[in-house]
């Protein structure tokens, strides 16, 4: 077990705990637990019949998380799994409604440091990027098979990369000379792009990331689950690291406050959509240029909280 000071530093840890925790005897999901730092802060202010259901996908970081929160462990209950079918894991544990769900996407720090998963463009190791065991195909099956058109798609979408078609292009010919097996080989066929490669690589193993782990799909599933599982009063907490989630939560949320979604044309209501949810945060919640200073991977960071009517 690696050193305390070697755990992921939570992010927006009090902003975000202190958002969706309303009452100390409620039942709480952390759907992406990780080392248990945001987990921890919710289990200290939890009391009476208190519960946290802890998920994560991968299992390693369940352990640590289960390590961590080891004097909590009457209160914790742990499930790997991915969070896209949450409402039956709920349902499993026999939490009854839900107080609030957290949900802390993307990898942690840990999760980036380790070579051997293939996450970081700065690490040597095989192209995996896989989560958990839960997902079958690494990142080098993507690059190493798809076509090429297909790769300029992934990372023009997942990656909002503009130079998306020549990384496409440049990679189909490496590969075509051996095939791609180490992040190393990948930074290479890459190569050097515009003004900042380093965003270029960061946003290329980002888009191949996304479609790994499935993450924007699974994203929106899970959203839609959300009101069924909450009780009324009930709180919803996203911290989401890229734009493409903070705007599927945007939206989501922005859709679930309002009422009527018929065309201004219509005469009278025919959608019978109602609101189901209503906005904490009008604007996305940040870090602190301090906690940036203190925990750099915290800077791309975007909270956002609704509440169950
Ligand atoms: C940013 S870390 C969470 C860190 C955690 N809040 C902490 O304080 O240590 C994100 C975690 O979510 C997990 N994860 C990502 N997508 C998931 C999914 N669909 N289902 C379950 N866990 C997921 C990752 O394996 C990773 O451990």
């Amino acid at each position: 077990m690696p050193e305390p000071s070697r755990w992921h530093v939570p992010v927006l840890a009090d902003q975000a705990v202190e958002a969706l925790v309303w009452r100390n005897d409620g039942s709480y999901v952390d759907a992406t637990v990780g080392d248990g730092g945001h987990a921890e802060k919710i289990c200290e202010r939890l009391a009476g019949g208190g519960r946290l259901l802890a998920l994560d996908r991968d299992p390693e970081a369940l352990e640590r998380a289960a390590d961590r929160l080891n004097q909590y462990k009457d209160r914790v209950i742990f499930v790997r799994a991915s969070f896209a079918r949450l409402d039956e894991l709920v349902e499993n544990a026999k939490l009854g409604p839900i107080s609030g769900i957290l949900f802390d996407l993307g990898v942690s720090s840990r999760q980036l440091d380790e070579p051997e998963r293939g996450f970081s463009h700065r690490l040597k190791g095989p192209i995996d990027m896989r989560m958990g065991p839960d997902t079958e195909t690494p990142a080098a099956t993507i690059v190493n098979e798809w076509p090429e058109r297909e790769l300029a798609r992934l990372f023009r979408v997942f990656g909002e990369e503009p130079h998306a078609a020549s990384i496409a292009r440049s990679i189909c010919q490496s590969r075509s000379r051996r095939p791609l097996t180490t992040t190393s080989d990948l930074v290479e066929a890459i190569g050097r792009r515009g003004t900042r490669p380093e965003k270029t690589l960061s946003r290329v193993f980002q888009a191949l990331r996304i479609a790994v782990n499935d993450e924007l799909a699974s994203l929106k599933r899970v959203l839609e689950l959300v009101p069924d599982m909450l009780e009324r009063g009930g709180r919803l907490v996203v911290i989401s690291y890229h734009s493409l989630e903070d705007r599927a939560v945007k939206e989501w949320i922005r859709m679930e406050a309002r009422g009527c979604i018929c065309p201004p044309i219509v005469p009278e209501c025919r959608c019978g959509h109602f609101p189901r949810m209503r906005t904490i945060t009008r604007r996305a919640v940040v870090p602190t240029s301090q906690e940036i200073a203190e925990n750099s991977r915290s800077r791309s960071a975007r909270m956002r909280v609704a509440e169950r009517l």
